[in-house]
């Protein structure tokens, strides 16, 4: 038994932000965030919340598939930008599709938070569980970035995708997932506040805790490295090679750490999918929206050999091997 991925939605909110619409906000410029990161533009939630996000790439997704919101069984958003920290993000997309006969729950493990929900949907699944799931990774990342820190503001966007996750018998969907955590790296990409460490004050907003900060530099160095090599893990487990991989999803942070795991592995131009020119950088929302927009581009096709990997604060990566 598998869990194959029957349908891909996606949904990215109306107000686009330009580099060029970002050098009257900080001290940047469009040929710096286009040469360091391969971004042009990212898409800003003015007045919608994740859940908002989340629900529409989930409406999305049933809308292209047989099954509607009463059939499916499970839901799971994966974010670090939820509604509020109390309930579940999840609750409120559930609520938003009518989906009344799903549990429903979120989970954080930043930029790896797609390929880690999809491992927990997939186990549940092939368990005998439930029949199906609907995995979104969405993120309102703007709400939480701090708009005068240049090093930090023009790598970030909103937005939204989601998957359908359905049971078979065929020998489809996924065939392998990594995943890796390692907590002595906390302090690399962190938001300090609100939280039980640092509960809500006007101190922590005075000195900007509830805003992300991130060792970038360092953080590039270990991505490339950890990519490649929990990717092969993925690869030997489902008893594969790279030479095998048809298209590459890899979360999309910076062009330069997809292009460089990309030639690592022997995987560059149009094998590797790139969509973080027109996304920026969605933390666990790049992966699903770039694989719907591969498959609504034409360019994965039923059968194809899928390789996702991801890396994310602070720290975990992750990989899986999808047969489409
Ligand atoms: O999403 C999961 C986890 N996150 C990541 O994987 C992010 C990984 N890191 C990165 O993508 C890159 O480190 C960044 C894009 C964040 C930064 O690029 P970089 O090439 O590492 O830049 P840097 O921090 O080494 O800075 C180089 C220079 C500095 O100037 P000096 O000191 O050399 O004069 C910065 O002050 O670029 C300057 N700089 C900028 N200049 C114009 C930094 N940010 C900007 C900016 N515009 N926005």
């Amino acid at each position: 038994m598998r869990a194959k991925i029957t349908a891909t939605g996606s949904y990215l909110p109306r107000k686009v932000l330009s580099n060029v619409d970002l050098e009257k906000i900080v001290d940047t410029n469009d040929e710096w965030i286009k040469q360091r990161t391969g971004i042009e533009m990212r898409h800003i939630a003015e007045n919608e919340s994740t859940s908002e996000l989340a629900a529409k790439a989930a409406e999305d997704v049933l809308n292209k598939s047989a099954l509607s919101s009463s059939n499916i069984e499970l839901i799971i958003v994966a974010t670090v930008t939820p509604d509020q920290p109390l309930p579940a993000t999840a609750l409120f997309v559930q609520n938003k599709i009518g989906a009344y006969n799903a549990f429903a729950f979120d989970i954080n493990a930043a930029c790896s938070g797609f390929v880690y929900a999809l491992s927990i949907a997939n186990a549940y699944i092939v368990s005998g569980m439930v029949k199906n799931a609907i995995v979104i990774g969405a993120e309102t990342l703007s709400k939480i970035t701090d708009w005068t820190d240049r090093s930090t503001c023009v790598i970030f966007g909103d937005g939204a995708g989601a998957v359908l996750l359905e049971r078979t018998e065929e020998d489809k969907g996924i065939l392998s997932v990594v995943l890796h955590a390692d907590g002595r790296y906390t302090d690399l990409m962190m938001v300090p506040a609100p939280g039980s460490k640092m509960p809500c004050s006007k101190k922590a907003i005075e000195n900007g805790d509830i805003y992300i900060k991130m060792k970038g530099n360092e953080t590039f160095k270990m991505a490339i490295r950890s990519i490649a090599s929990v990717s092969k893990e993925a690869l030997d487990i489902a008893g594969m090679d790279f030479k095998d991989v048809d298209w590459m999803i890899s979360h999309q942070a910076n062009k330069r750490i997809i292009d460089g795991v990309a030639r690592r592995v022997g995987l560059e131009g149009e094998r590797s999918i790139i969509t973080i020119d027109k996304h920026a950088n969605t933390a666990a929302a790049t992966i699903p929206l770039a694989m719907d927009w591969a498959v609504e581009m034409g360019k994965i096709k039923e059968g194809d050999i899928v390789l996702l990997n991801s890396f994310g604060a602070s720290l975990t990566w992750s990989a899986a091997v999808v047969r489409w």
